[in-house]
């Protein structure tokens, strides 16, 4: 039987990256486009050695209409497209503000146009609970008031979301849409063949936490431990990247079958909030390492807290997540020592 043609914008991310192996086990034929703005030729490799198969793959800018238009025409008979390809860094967004404008906020706008002149009616969008902004109540629900968004970052995911859902009510619309907000993605692939390539210093919590335990890095700081919560540093909620991508999955065949709205938002996490301690704690148990760390002042723009309800997910989108915190981190923690093997 023929496979369904998926459109993986971004698939060489790292969310993508781990989407196109769980889409193509589930039976589809994901086709990945990606520029490589921020991710390596490597990554299409660690696919093909998990699948067995190398997955058709296009290098064009989301941006670019005509090159677009050419893969819709090549692919034929797409069903689907879900749109990871983005700029991510928050800081970096209020350096260069045009450029995730554009990027962000450009490529979707490109990519609805051209699924439209070609009938192609089903989007799944990478959204993010930074939409949320800091929450009045916890934990938060789909129907928490998103807030003024306090990075061009954050803006862009706003206003994407704000186009879809107005793109939905628009008369004749075809366009069927799933926002999926993705809480705090770690982890990697079990066979730590694909995974997550920050550029430069990380960011993030636990690139930073595996990078410094395998001693590229000197020393973690904790961003505070004044906040009101549990233990005093900020609360997350850890989302495995392979039940993240499975959500992908599940949102796809959703908008396949016909199911739901014509626009839908889920959370995506795991409805638990764990502290940078208990996540610093965890690593260190399942990884053998003592790591390196001090406690430093607040990071500005922090959230003190968020994590997600997953009612909505679990009841309508028949979504749940398995992965444990300590599953994610060992798996961060393998794939970690695999970057080191091949970069010596
Ligand atoms: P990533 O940077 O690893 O992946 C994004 C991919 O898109 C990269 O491979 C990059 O090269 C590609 N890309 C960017 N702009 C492009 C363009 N114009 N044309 C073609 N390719 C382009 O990021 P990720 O962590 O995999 O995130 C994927 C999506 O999920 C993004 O939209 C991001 O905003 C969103 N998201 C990420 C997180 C997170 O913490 N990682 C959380 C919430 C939402
Ligand atoms: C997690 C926790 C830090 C690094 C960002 C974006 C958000 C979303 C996910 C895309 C925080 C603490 C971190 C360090 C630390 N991305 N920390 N020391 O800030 O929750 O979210 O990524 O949509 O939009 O803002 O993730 O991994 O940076 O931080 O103590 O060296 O770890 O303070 O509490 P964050 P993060």
């Amino acid at each position: 039987m023929e496979r369904t043609k998926i459109l993986v914008t971004g698939g060489a991310g790292y969310i993508g990256s781990h989407a196109v192996v769980e889409l193509y086990e589930a039976g589809f034929q994901p086709v990945i486009v990606d520029n490589f703005s921020n991710s390596q030729e490597s990554a299409l490799t660690g696919i093909e050695t998990i699948l067995g198969v190398k997955v058709p793959f296009h290098r064009i800018d989301c941006n670019d209409v005509e090159a677009m238009r050419a893969v819709f025409a090549e692919e034929g008979s797409l069903r689907g497209v879900i749109h990871f390809a983005a700029y991510k860094a928050v800081g970096e967004s209020v350096q260069k503000p045009l450029e995730y404008y554009h990027n962000n906020v450009g490529s979707l706008l490109t990519l609805v146009q051209v699924m439209r002149e070609f009938g192609v009616e089903a989007l799944v969008f990478s959204s993010s609970c930074t939409v949320y902004g800091i929450p009045d109540a916890l934990p938060v629900t789909e129907q928490t008031p998103t807030k003024k968004a306090n990075s061009p970052y954050g803006a862009t995911k706003q206003m994407c979301e704000d186009i879809l859902n107005d793109v939905a009510v628009a008369p004749g619309n075809k366009l069927r849409t799933i926002l999926l907000r993705y809480f705090n993605p770690v982890g990697a692939h079990a066979s730590a063949q694909i995974g997550e390539l920050p550029l430069g210093v990380p960011n993030n919590l636990v690139p930073f936490i595996t990078q410094t335990a395998a001693g590229l890095r000197q020393e973690l700081t904790v961003y505070g431990d004044d906040y009101d919560t549990p233990d005093g540093s900020c609360v997350r909620d850890y989302v495995h990247v392979v039940d993240l991508a499975k959500a992908h999955v599940v949102a796809v065949q959703r908008l396949l079958d016909g199911k739901g709205a014509t626009v839908e938002t889920f959370n995506v996490g795991t409805g638990q909030g764990n502290t940078v301690l208990e996540v610093i704690r965890t690593f260190e148990q399942v990884s053998g390492q003592k790591l390196a760390y001090h406690v430093g002042p607040r990071r500005a723009g922090d959230v003190p807290a968020i994590y997600a309800d997953v009612t909505k997910s679990v009841a309508e989108l028949g979504f749940k997540t398995t992965a444990t915190l300590a599953e994610a981190l060992q798996s961060s923690w393998k794939w970690q020592q695999h970057l080191q093997a091949i970069n010596g």
